[in-house]
């Protein structure tokens, strides 16, 4: 295991001197990319407006979300998360069709469940089409996600989506060569990232209740980064086959074999849970579980 560490470090920086070069980092204000949908007192960002801060109290919580819509590419977003005892709360990161619960939303979620102090973080991811969700995995972290800022990223193409922590990919959800009803690719979508008290499920399944006295609870945020297809309504944009983006090529239709090697140690040391596995939920296994994320 330790020698697997070694080759992903090695691994990841040198990932992160290449695609360094491609990437258009956001650099302006927050108001130019993003509206947020919380009171002014839970929101700060540092003095240079780089990173932004987003708490919770017994009050409020807070949230923000893209003005721009996307379809397909590459969304990347670097968290630190709130540190201490953070048992039952939860930070959100994901990209959705719509602003709110809609009945066929389509959805990528990434979301770190806190913890009680010394306990560990974890990270639940989530893949919704037309409003159908239940495909949850959960993983463990290699590091401890509230010391530092990490990255956490979500590659999207119609063959692929991958969720990747820094750089790492921990989960592939592949599309099939027929039309399924499993892989969102028709409709663009927003990226938001929230802060919320969710006790009632999160940590131990709800044992370990949010203890407010630690209020208020706050995560942190910086490098949104973008290299993808904008989607300009009313008129259809992002046809792939016009592209000649990185995110849409053949190379990014699949892991590359370093990918594989990292993929394969996730798939082995961090998985805590797969719904594909889950045959008291899932007697019948569901349909995308059967695709094969090496290929
Ligand atoms: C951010 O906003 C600017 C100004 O409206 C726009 O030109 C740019 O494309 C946006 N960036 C992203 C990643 O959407
Ligand atoms: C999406 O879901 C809605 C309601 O759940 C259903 O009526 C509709 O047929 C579905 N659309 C597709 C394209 O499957
Ligand atoms: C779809 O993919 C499967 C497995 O990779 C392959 O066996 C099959 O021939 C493919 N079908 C089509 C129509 O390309
Ligand atoms: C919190 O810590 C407990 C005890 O180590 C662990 O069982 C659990 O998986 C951790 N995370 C969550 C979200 O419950």
């Amino acid at each position: 295991m330790a020698s697997s560490i070694a080759h992903f470090l090695v691994f990841s920086a040198i990932i992160v001197v290449h695609f360094s070069s491609t990437q258009a980092e956001v650099q302006g204000s927050f108001d130019d990319n993003f509206s947020k949908s919380c009171p002014e007192t839970h929101f700060k960002t540092s003095e240079d407006g780089q990173i932004w801060y987003l708490s919770l109290d017994k009050k409020a919580g807070c949230g923000f979300m893209t003005k721009q819509k996307y379809r397909f590419g590459w969304f990347s977003m670097k968290l630190k998360l709130v540190g201490g005892d953070s048992a039952g709360v939860v930070t959100a990161y994901y990209m959705c069709t719509e602003d709110g619960a809609g009945p066929t939303r389509d959805e990528l979620d990434f979301e770190f469940l806190g913890n009680r102090t010394g306990e560990p973080y974890l990270i639940q991811t989530n893949v919704y089409k037309n409003g159908t969700g239940n495909r949850e995995m959960r993983h463990v972290l290699w590091f401890d996600p509230t010391e530092d800022f990490h990255t956490y990223s979500i590659l999207w193409n119609t063959h692929q989506i991958v969720f990747f922590v820094d750089r790492v990919p921990i989960r592939v959800y592949k599309n099939a060569n027929y039309t399924n009803n499993f892989f969102p690719n028709e409709k663009p979508m927003y990226l938001f990232s929230s802060i919320w008290n969710a006790d009632d499920w999160a940590t131990r399944g709800g044992l370990e209740k949010t203890n407010w006295k630690n209020q208020p609870f706050v995560s942190s945020y910086k490098d949104f980064n973008v290299d993808g297809c904008q989607w300009k309504d009313p008129y259809p944009s992002c046809v792939s086959t016009t592209t000649q983006n990185w995110w849409d090529q053949y190379d990014s239709w699949h892991l590359s074999s370093d990918q594989k090697l990292d993929y394969s140690w996730v798939q082995r040391n961090l998985v805590i849970y797969d719904y594909c596995q889950d045959t008291e939920r899932f007697p019948k296994k569901p349909e995308e579980c059967w695709l094969n994320p090496w290929e």
